[in-house]
């Protein structure tokens, strides 16, 4: 029997500041329950001028460092929808900024908000072929939709960093996996834009076409059956969208959708999620954070994670978190990346959404506002150059 493979390290970072949904919706007037029980956001992380997703990623995955060392890392994998270059993967810089080996392949990877799963089973794969190695998997991006736009209160920010080896203490992903693919313009960023396009409504529905296309896969290839999983995390736009696809999920199963049955399989999937907002890539993987931080024991319990980017690809699969998983989570820490946020008002938020780097290749430096221990201090030449605290 093989070793088993899966998630070893799981920590997550996020930025400087924080909108709470009761400033958006006073700026609007729009009735605060849509946002607090319609959408199910209560506020969304925002990123300070000198933070991008490679300072949030290097400061997702410098905790991992500081554990595991980087002797065994010989592949970085960036999985992001926020791209800063059309060439250079992301990764590289926060390679640099972690100073790990040379010896090393960084690539990052793209397919929406699903891109950190397909770096999960690529880092499976590579593991599987060499099971000395670790593979470092980062999910890093920033969700930002036009100002009074319907999208705007589904923005949020953050980066999750996990490592991948044999005998993971935190997780087993399992064999096998659901798959679902369709081509679908539901959401979309084209290359001129640095703001998303997101037909809302269409989103919802080829969300839970995904949950339906994933789960009968799912099942075909021979996966636990349904009462089997102890919770299910679900990639969150907005949490209400969790409930929403199990719900789905339910009644394609012609199984019960009391709220209770509902309640117990998400709740504490959506918590750090519901006060983040959309990390895209990120946002199944701190459900999975948020779980294991406060659950019960589940050990040897399968978790049911349903990972979809829009476009779309979506994948379903399962995560057993493996015994003595609880000594090796970082609840307190993620807790600090929370709460350790300034809130903004209505005005600061704005400034900094329209706040854009300049184009002109001059020598620029940017405001130094983050407290975290990475900063993009400015641009040179077109160059991004960063700074460790
Ligand atoms: N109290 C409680 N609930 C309220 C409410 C109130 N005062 N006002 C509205 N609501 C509810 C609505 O009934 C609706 O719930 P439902 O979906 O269960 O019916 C929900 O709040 C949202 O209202 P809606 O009118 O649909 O809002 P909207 O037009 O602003 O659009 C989104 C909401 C989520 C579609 C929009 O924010 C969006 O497009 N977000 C981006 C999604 C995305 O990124 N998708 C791509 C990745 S999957």
């Amino acid at each position: 029997m093989p070793d088993p493979l899966g998630i070893h390290d799981l920590s997550f970072a996020t930025t400087e500041y924080v909108l709470p949904h009761t400033a958006l919706a006073a700026h609007n007037g729009t009735d605060v329950a849509k946002y607090h029980i319609g959408i199910g956001q209560e506020s969304m992380s925002v990123p300070a001028a000198d933070e991008d997703i490679v300072t949030m990623a290097a400061a997702a995955a410098a905790p991992i460092i500081t554990r595991h060392g980087s002797s065994q890392i010989r592949t970085v994998v960036l999985a992001t929808e926020s791209s800063i270059d059309q060439a250079k993967s992301a990764g590289v810089w926060v390679h640099s900024l972690l100073g790990l080996p040379s010896a090393t392949r960084v690539v990052e990877l793209k397919q929406a908000c699903y891109g950190a799963t397909a770096a999960l089973q690529f880092a499976i794969g590579l593991i599987r072929r060499d099971p000395t190695q670790h593979v470092l998997v980062i999910a890093s991006d920033i969700s930002k939709y036009d100002a009074d736009s319907p999208g705007e209160a589904t923005q949020g920010a953050a980066a999750v960093a996990m490592l991948v080896s044999t005998n993971p203490a935190l997780a087993t992903i399992e064999d096998p996996s659901g798959l679902f693919t369709a081509d679908v313009m539901d959401f979309w960023r084209p290359n001129y834009r640095d703001t998303a396009l997101v037909d809302g409504q269409e989103s919802i529905n080829a969300y839970l076409q995904a949950v339906e296309g994933t789960w009968k896969d799912y099942t075909e290839q021979g996966g636990h059956k349904l009462d089997e999983f102890a919770a299910f995390c679900y990639h969150q736009p907005f949490t209400k969208m969790a409930y929403k696809a199990h719900r789905h999920l339910l009644n394609y199963n012609e199984r019960d959708t009391d709220k209770h049955t509902i309640e117990q399989a998400l709740a504490q999937t959506t918590t750090y999620n519901n006060v983040v907002g959309n990390s895209y890539t990120a946002s199944v993987y701190l459900a999975l954070a948020a779980l294991l931080d406060q659950a019960d024991d589940l050990t040897g319990r399968p978790i049911g994670l349903f990972s979809y980017g829009s476009g779309s690809v979506a994948e379903f699969f399962a995560a057993t978190p493996t015994p003595g998983y609880r000594h090796h989570l970082r609840t307190q820490a993620n807790r600090d990346a929370i709460t350790r946020r300034t809130p903004l008002d209505y005005p600061a938020y704005l400034a900094l959404h329209e706040h854009t780097l300049p184009t002109d290749g001059g020598n620029h430096h940017t405001p130094t506002q983050t407290t975290g221990p990475y900063r993009l201090s400015g641009l040179n030449n077109h160059k991004r150059i960063y700074e460790t605290r």
